[in-house]
């Protein structure tokens, strides 16, 4: 969130309707099958509506088919760490059209900004692999192994123009024990992930939700 700014943040709740979700990912889907299996379970009370991948082969597309799940590649264009212009219009149509309420990254590696953000404005969470605003980006369990911390951990964020930047929701440590590897580092911070994001979520359903900007720091 820019500084300054202030921004109130609401998840529209729909009374009997269950909320709705637009799942959106880059990658195996660990995250979107625990939040599948949270609905399935009951302890999460919302529909997936729509799963959305830029990666052709992405588990996330085969984990969705084989719940009877809808789920669409969408073919992000030519850059590399944002949809092009066609393609943004592509995912925010394709998303109106499923009526999701909720967008729910799950490892989506690109940056959503602009057009996207307004159409789901104060609609948009994220899961980050780290404790923010601490190594915010990319392999942010990599950097913190790199840093040497001894706790790192995953946040569940709102999702503004910045990079891993917007209003808190949840949070939870992980340690960073003696002999980690990239990988094991990064199993355990998933792990802390498939209860984190199906818990948040579920507390969302029970919403409004509202968050405010922090202080501009030094005011
Ligand atoms: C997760 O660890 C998630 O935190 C991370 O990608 C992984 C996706 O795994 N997201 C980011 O790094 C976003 N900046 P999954 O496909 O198994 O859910």
């Amino acid at each position: 969130m820019r500084s300054g700014t202030r921004h109130a943040f609401i998840v529209r709740v729909h009374g009997e309707k269950k909320l709705r979700l637009g799942v959106l990912g880059s990658g195996k889907g660990s995250n979107f099958v625990a939040i599948a299996q949270a609905i399935q379970d009951g302890s999460l009370e919302a529909e997936v509506g729509l799963v959305i991948s830029d990666v052709a082969e992405a588990g996330l597309l085969q984990h969705a088919r084989e719940r009877g799940i809808p789920a669409r590649f969408i073919a992000p264009g030519a850059f590399r760490t944002k949809l092009d212009p066609a393609a943004e219009a592509a995912f925010i149509g394709a998303l109106h059209e499923a009526q999701v309420d909720l967008v729910v990254l799950a490892g989506f590696m690109r940056i959503l900004k602009g057009d996207f953000l307004k159409a789901f404005e104060g609609r948009v969470v994220n899961i980050h692999p780290s404790l923010l605003p601490s190594f915010p980006g990319l392999e942010a369990w990599k950097q913190a192994l790199n840093y040497g911390v001894k706790v790192t951990g995953c946040t569940v964020h709102w999702v503004d123009q910045g990079v891993d930047t917007g209003p808190i929701l949840a949070q939870r440590a992980v340690p960073v024990l003696e002999g980690d590897t990239v990988t094991s580092l990064h199993q355990r911070i998933q792990e802390a992930e498939r209860t984190l994001y199906p818990e948040t979520l579920a507390r969302l359903t029970q919403g409004p939700w509202m968050a405010k900007a922090r202080p501009t720091p030094g005011t």
